[in-house]
This record gives structure tokens, C-alpha cells and sequence, in this order.
């Protein structure tokens, strides 16, 4: 009999009312000597942040997460940790808005509106699938439901620290966000129609992450793989910033260090920590033509 390994995830967990942002107290409890796994959770967040330092609207009814963790493996793969969040905050989006059809709150036409499914998927699973976005966003359909965001550090070559942060939109009135992201954005309320329990939500994002674990210190495979099943940019034109520089190409995927491979004037790139501006049209790999 193989003993199974404890739950390291959330074995430690505090939950706090208001906070600045889970970041600065995931930060504080590392300095104290958290173990990995510990998190913390805030209903709300009065300076919630996302990438490139820009604000992270965080009201009551989302999930607003940050994992602490002790991953000391090689730098070169600390794009994998970004990935296993990402894909275990997708995966429990997904089984939550599974929930929501089992429980009746929501019409399959509802679901399939959103064209992310097809044939005898849809049939079986008549909710949209949660899509992933290169190299943070969690969407369902066009529309971005959740972010990640990771804070590592690195001592000699090895990254010793990680807080791995995620945010979804769960009870949350679009309307209630700021204007300017009203139009990209959705939440699971406004999915379902339901309001949704951001506690089992949490739950299933942390065993995911549990689960995710051996293959973030082995060599990335089931990340990728999971990444690679919900990839919402595979085949499509896009416009990428890195490092103040603007690359145009066609998106080809993660590469097995979860870095994103564009071709470009017929030339293979890799970029580890850009940002992608914007999404065209979408190729058929196989015939070459243009699938608007
Ligand atoms: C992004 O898409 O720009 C990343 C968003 C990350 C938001 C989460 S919410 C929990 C944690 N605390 C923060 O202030 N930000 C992250």
C-alpha cells in the first residue's frame, strides 16, 4: 500500500476581513517563518494589485488568495509556478460552474452561448470551459474571470520563496467593477446567475495546487499538459510586449518552460516575461487558412 502524502495546501490558513492585499500579509507571514502551503485568504482587499503593478479591483464576493510556498527549484523554471496556479484556479472555476449546471441554476443554452464547447462535449458538459490566457488570465469565453500573479525569490539559482496569488471574480457584479474593465470582464455570478461558495471554490484550488505540486519540482509535464488543454491563444495572431519591445507573431503554445512561443516572420521565439496586447483572428494550424 503506497501511503498518500499529507495536504500541505492550506494545512495552514488564515482568513482575514479586510486586508491591503494578500500579498503584503502572505509577505509579512514568510518573514516569520510560514511554512509552505500557508495562505491567506481576504474577503476584500482595499489595495488589491495585479500585474505590472496596476490596481486589482478586490470588493466582497471574489476570491482573493496568496499561497505562500518553499519551492527550491532551478530559477530557469519559475514560469511553471504561474502555470500550476493558473490551471488549479481554472480547473476549480470549472467544477464549480459543473456544480452550478448539476444543481439546475443554469440553462445549457446559457452555457453553450458562450461557444467554447463543442459535440458530444457540450452535450456531456453543457457549461464553458475556462480558458487560459498567456501568462495570467483566466477567462470564460473573451472574458477575463481571474488573474495570477507570483512574487519569487531567488538565492543562488534556486527559487528559496514564491507567493503565488490568484483572484477570481465569484460573486461579483460586473457593474461593481471599475468602468474601464467592465467590458473584459466577468465573474461566476454573472455566468450562472447564481452566487456561487467562494469557500469550496478555495478548497478545490488548493487540492488542484496539492496535486499540481510533484510536477512544478519534477519536469512540468502535467502543468503543461493542463495548461496546453485550456490555451485560448494557440493559433492566433498576437501583438506581445517584452521589455518595452513590440513583437508580432503567431502564438504557438507554451514551451516546457512555460514560456510562450510566437513565429514570427517565419522565425521561432520565445517570450518569458512579456505581455500580451492583443489577440487577432485565428489560423487552422492544419490548412493554413484564415477560421475567423
Ligand atoms: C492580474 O491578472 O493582473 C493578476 C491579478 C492578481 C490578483 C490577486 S487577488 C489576491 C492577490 N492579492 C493582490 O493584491 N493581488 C493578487
Amino acid at each position: 500500500m503506497t501511503a498518500v502524502p499529507p495536504r500541505q495546501m492550506g494545512a495552514l490558513l488564515v482568513r482575514l476581513e479586510a486586508v491591503t492585499s494578500t500579498i503584503d500579509r502572505a509577505r509579512e507571514w514568510l518573514h516569520e517563518g510560514a511554512s509552505h502551503g500557508s495562505v491567506v485568504i481576504a474577503e476584500r482587499q482595499t489595495a488589491g494589485r495585479g500585474r505590472r503593478g496596476r490596481p486589482w479591483a478586490s470588493p466582497k464576493g471574489g476570491l482573493w488568495m496568496s499561497v505562500i510556498t518553499r519551492p527550491g527549484i532551478e530559477v530557469e523554471k519559475a514560469g511553471l509556478l504561474g502555470l500550476a496556479i493558473a490551471v488549479a484556479g481554472a480547473e476549480a472555476t470549472e467544477a464549480t460552474l459543473g456544480q452550478a449546471e448539476a444543481c439546475g441554476t443554469q440553462t445549457g443554452t446559457q452555457a453553450k452561448a458562450y461557444g467554447t464547447q463543442s459535440g458530444t462535449q457540450a452535450e456531456a458538459y453543457p457549461y464553458p470551459q475556462v480558458g487560459l490566457k498567456w501568462p495570467n488570465d483566466l477567462m470564460i469565453g473573451e472574458k477575463k474571470v481571474g488573474g495570477v500573479l507570483v512574487d519569487a525569490q531567488v538565492e543562488a539559482g534556486l527559487v528559496s520563496e514564491a507567493i503565488l496569488s490568484i483572484g477570481i471574480n465569484v460573486n461579483i457584479r460586473v457593474e461593481d467593477l471599475p468602468q474601464e474593465i467592465q467590458a473584459s470582464a466577468t465573474s461566476l455570478l454573472e455566468v450562472t446567475g447564481q452566487a456561487q461558495s467562494v469557500e469550496e471554490l478555495a478548497v478545490r484550488l488548493l487540492e488542484n495546487l496539492d496535486n499540481l505540486w510533484p510536477s512544478v519540482k519534477g519536469d512540468g509535464t502535467a502543468i503543461l499538459e493542463a495548461w496546453r488543454n485550456r490555451d485560448t491563444l494557440i493559433g492566433k495572431e498576437v501583438m506581445v510586449e517584452e521589455a518595452g519591445k513590440m513583437l508580432a507573431g503567431r502564438a504557438r503554445g507554451v514551451d516546457e518552460l512555460g514560456r510562450l512561443r510566437l513565429i514570427s516572420n517565419e522565425s521561432d521565439y520565445v517570450v518569458s516575461a512579456g505581455e500580451v496586447i492583443s489577440v487577432r483572428g485565428l489560423w487552422n494550424e492544419d490548412s493554413q487558412v484564415r477560421a475567423e
